[in-house]
């Protein structure tokens, strides 16, 4: 996997500023289409997804994660990106992946201009390090790249989340109230943020 996500077949790419001496630093990459069904990395991005969802994460489903579940919703980002209709940025350290988000293009002739970031996530395990940094900055380079004007994403109220984006300029457009029903009587409001490139 290496070969296949480091710089040859990558885009964009930074090294990280890590306090955490010891480890390699994570590098922001752009997926290419062509290898985004390669089975190491979905492996990776299954397993993180599942493992940020069971830590606590609020990334479209609820812990302890259905595995099958999160694998259909994979696969099906996954082929949009194969597809070339999305993009997949992620980290990798050690030749693995740490991190990763989905733009996602809605699909419409009249929103050409914004995309919605999808899934933005890093592993548990490097949380609070600067690697959300580097993903979200990673993501702006290659938003700015795509020419686009605007990134929207949702967050789930109650996680304090919107924080962490507010931090690099998103701002709070909206609520939909109970939009998300994390089980019978327990409904969250989800949170519309906006980025202006
Ligand atoms: C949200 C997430 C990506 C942030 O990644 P991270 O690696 O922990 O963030 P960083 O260490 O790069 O933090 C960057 C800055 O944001 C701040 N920050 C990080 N998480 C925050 C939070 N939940 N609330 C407020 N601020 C936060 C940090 O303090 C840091 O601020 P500083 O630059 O002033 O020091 C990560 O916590 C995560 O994967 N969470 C689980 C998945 C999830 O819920 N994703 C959101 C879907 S909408």
């Amino acid at each position: 996997m290496t070969s296949v996500l480091g710089s040859p077949g990558c885009k964009h790419w930074r090294r990280a500023r890590s306090a955490h001496v010891g480890r390699p630093q994570p590098v922001y990459a752009v997926v290419e289409a062509s290898d985004a069904r390669r089975p190491e990395l979905r492996r990776q991005l299954l397993e993180m997804w599942v493992d940020v969802t069971n830590s606590g994460g609020a990334v479209g489903f609820t812990a302890p994660a259905d595995v099958s579940a999160v694998a259909s919703t994979l696969d099906a980002a996954l082929d949009r990106v194969a597809a070339g209709t999305d993009l997949l940025g992620i980290l990798r350290q050690n030749g693995s992946a740490v991190g990763m988000a989905f733009l996602v293009d809605g699909g419409s002739a009249l929103r050409r201009h914004w995309r919605t970031i999808l899934r933005l996530m890093v592993r548990p395990e490097i949380q609070g390090r600067g690697a959300g940094r580097l993903l979200i900055e990673g993501l702006h380079r290659t938003a700015a790249g795509l020419g686009l004007e605007q990134l929207m994403l949702t967050t789930r109220d109650g996680t304090g989340v919107e924080a962490f984006y507010e931090r690099f300029g998103y701002i709070i457009v909206g609520r939909h109230p109970r939009a998300i029903r994390l089980a019978p009587g327990d409904d969250r409001d989800e949170l519309i943020l906006i980025f202006r490139l």
